[in-house]
């Protein structure tokens, strides 16, 4: 299949890539401005905090003065997760645009991330997709563990696609394939795909790669080829999963960024502010850079 012409980024590093960060929480202000500046750039779809238990993930528990902390651009979605009604209602209240709730592939990473198997999962998530659809906002549903698991290895191709396919049925719009531990290969990846995309149309798949093996751009490549035109990725590789020991950040989005222009594929997102703003969250968090794009082109 062609590559597609246009690819929609889907920013993760106000959540995915700062909810692991060890140390204190990290001021409410620095993640506001991280989302201004990420929309600035040109990103329209920011996943931008966690409506989850503080007492699971510390870092996001100021998501409520997060939300209302934005000043707000036009024509971008502020996404968070909301793992349950509970979530929902707080998240609403704090006036999302859109909502995420968050399967696995893999039992023992369910019971870990979020305390329930797989089929329970789909029964909290139930009420939230109700409620969401009485105030006509968007749910994009996420499964992780696609190409592997801290826990169990290996993951079917096709139990991927089972969680997929029952969180399409139940009304997400899109679904992220979360490789969580980036420990997946290009093949895998493609072979996943497919075996998804006999179940929900490709269309309405995206890809969610961790880069702990270094493997998440040639695995995304890979998936570009069979059609997949949304990709998540976090400014600076920043973050981890704190429910997958030793998982590293997102591919880093300066990196996809710089490999889709190569590509000719275009996503309106402006390289050079985004590796500014790399700069500035590493600096701020006093970290590496983890993206190769951004210290190349470090300004
Ligand atoms: P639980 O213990 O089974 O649920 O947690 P519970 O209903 O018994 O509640 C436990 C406590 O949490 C109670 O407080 C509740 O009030 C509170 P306590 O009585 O102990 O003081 N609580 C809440 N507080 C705030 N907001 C809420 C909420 N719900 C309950 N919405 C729960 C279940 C899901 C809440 C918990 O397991 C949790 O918060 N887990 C966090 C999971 C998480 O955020 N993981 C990281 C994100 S997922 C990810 O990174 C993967 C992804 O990137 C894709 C990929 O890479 O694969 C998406
Ligand atoms: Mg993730």
């Amino acid at each position: 299949m062609a590559f597609p012409k246009q690819v929609r980024l889907v920013e993760m590093s106000p959540r995915d890539g700062l909810q692991n960060e060890s140390g204190p929480v990290i001021a409410t202000s620095i993640k506001t401005q991280l989302i201004e500046r990420l929309a600035d750039c040109g990103l329209n779809h920011i996943e931008s905090a966690s409506f989850v238990s503080p007492k699971w993930v510390p870092q996001m528990g100021d998501a409520a003065d997060v939300m209302a902390g934005i000043k707000r651009k036009a024509g971008v979605r502020y996404s968070v997760l909301t793992p349950n009604l509970r979530g929902f209602e707080n998240a609403l209240a704090a006036g999302v645009d859109e909502v995420a709730v968050f399967g696995a592939a893999s039992e023992s990473f369910s019971q870990k991330n979020i305390n329930c198997s797989i089929a329970e999962s789909l029964e909290r998530f139930r009420p939230v997709m109700e409620a969401a659809s009485k105030h006509k906002i968007p749910v994009r549903g996420y499964v992780s563990t696609v190409l592997g698991c801290p826990y169990e290895g290996e993951i079917a191709p096709e139990q991927v696609a089972n969680v997929a396919k029952a969180l399409a049925d139940m009304g997400c719009y899109e679904i992220s394939l979360g490789d969580t531990i980036g420990v997946g290969t290009p093949l895998k990846a493609k072979r996943m795909l497919e075996t998804v995309a006999k179940q929900v149309p490709v269309e309405r798949l995206a890809a969610h790669f961790h880069d702990t093996y270094g493997q998440a751009l040639a695995n995304l490549y890979a998936v570009l080829e069979e059609g997949v035109a949304v990709l998540d990725a976090s400014v600076a590789g920043l973050g981890g999963c704190p429910y997958a020991k030793g998982a590293s950040g997102n591919v880093a989005t300066e990196d996809v960024l710089y490999m889709l222009e190569g590509l000719g594929i275009g996503t309106g997102v402006d390289l050079h502010k985004l590796v500014a703003t790399g700069d500035w969250i590493s600096s701020q968090l006093n970290r590496l850079n983890g993206s190769k794009v951004g210290q190349a082109l470090k300004p």
